[in-house]
């Protein structure tokens, strides 16, 4: 008797997959959202490509009947959390957050408990678990400006980024109990390298996200969101700039930025450690699957997503 094996199905993916992607765009009636973190090819197909605050933005604005999310899972969770009623897809469901990770629920709702009289501002890297116990979320575009609105004499809880925490504190004067939590690409990069990297290029420019630890952050000439680094880059006058945050960034700001020179700032190791693992889980392949079979989704109970919409929409009135 002959038994037949059984093959494992290989997908089939078209050879014009920007246009596969465009035409499902069109029959799911879907929007493309991109975090600049994200591989070339998958900014350009997406319809916005933006920072945290600026895809929660879009999130809570479109009329798409589907969200298709190329990010990680917070930020997915997020665009669920604005939109419980609409289908929200992300191309690889692993694809999380070192930061996000470092604040499990448990151990956060007991730190919490040590403070009974502190507001909670939690950085949008962070599950959705960690939002429903947070007064207030934030970006690293608008921390500063959140903590500023809070009375002087209101004790803060700040979570899970140290990194960004202790630079919000050193902004705004503010004594802030942080949660030790960091990013894994972020603490990557080299201090000894950077200012290697700027005794050879004396002209350039270090900008850095405030993900950063304080020894990078001390030597930057502007420390912002990505969007906020994207549009310095812009703006500014010099041709050299020192770039430390993802290196997905760099696809728009040379894009936009075509007569610079932009010099990824180096990490400890001699690794691609300045790529998110976790960002790059994505691919254009995954992303015209997660659109073909409308899977895989994002999925959160009612009760969650009603918890955490209020602190997420406190963070959007508050930063008008
Ligand atoms: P922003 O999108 O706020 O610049 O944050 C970067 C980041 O680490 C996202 O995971
Ligand atoms: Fe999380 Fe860092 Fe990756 Fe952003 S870059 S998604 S903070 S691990």
């Amino acid at each position: 008797m002959f038994t037949t094996a059984v093959r494992p199905v290989t997908p089939v993916i078209p050879e014009d997959l920007f246009g596969a992607i465009a035409a499902l765009k069109g029959d799911l009636n879907a929007i493309i959202l991109a975090h600049y973190y994200q591989e070339g090819d998958i900014q350009d197909c997406a319809d916005y490509i933006g920072d945290s605050l600026g895809l929660a933005r879009q999130a809570a604005e479109t009329k798409a009947e589907v969200i298709v999310f190329a990010g990680v899972h917070f930020m997915a969770e997020t665009a669920k959390i604005l939109n419980p009623d609409k289908q929200v897809l992300l191309p690889d469901l692993d694809a999380g957050c070192s930061l996000a990770d470092s604040c499990p629920p448990d151990q956060f709702a007991a730190f919490k408990a040590q403070y009974p009289d502190h507001l909670v501002i939690s950085y949008i890297n962070c599950s959705a678990a960690i939002k429903t116990m947070s007064d207030i979320i934030c970006t690293s575009s608008n921390a500063v400006k959140i903590v500023e609105q809070i009375p002087a004499d209101q004790p803060l809880i700040f979570a899970p980024d140290r990194n960004l925490g202790r630079y919000v504190m050193e902004q705004t004067g503010r004594e802030m109990v942080l949660w030790q939590g960091s990013c894994i690409v972020h603490e990557t990069f080299s201090e000894k390298k950077i200012v290697q990297l700027q005794v050879e290029h004396p002209e350039a420019l270090l900008i850095a996200h405030p993900e950063c630890e304080p020894q990078v952050l001390r030597h930057a000439d502007y420390i912002g969101s990505t969007t906020a680094l994207l549009n310095y880059a812009q703006q500014t006058e010099a041709k050299t700039l020192i770039v430390a945050t993802e290196s997905g960034i760099l696809h728009q700001m040379q894009k936009t930025c075509p007569d610079k020179l932009l010099i990824p700032a180096p990490p400890l190791q001699n690794c691609a450690c300045n790529e998110c693992p976790h960002m790059r889980l994505n691919t254009l392949e995954k992303l015209y699957l997660a659109m073909k079979h409308r899977q895989p989704e994002i999925t959160l109970p009612l009760a969650t997503c009603e918890a955490a919409l209020r602190p997420i929409e406190r963070m959007l009135e508050m930063s008008r």
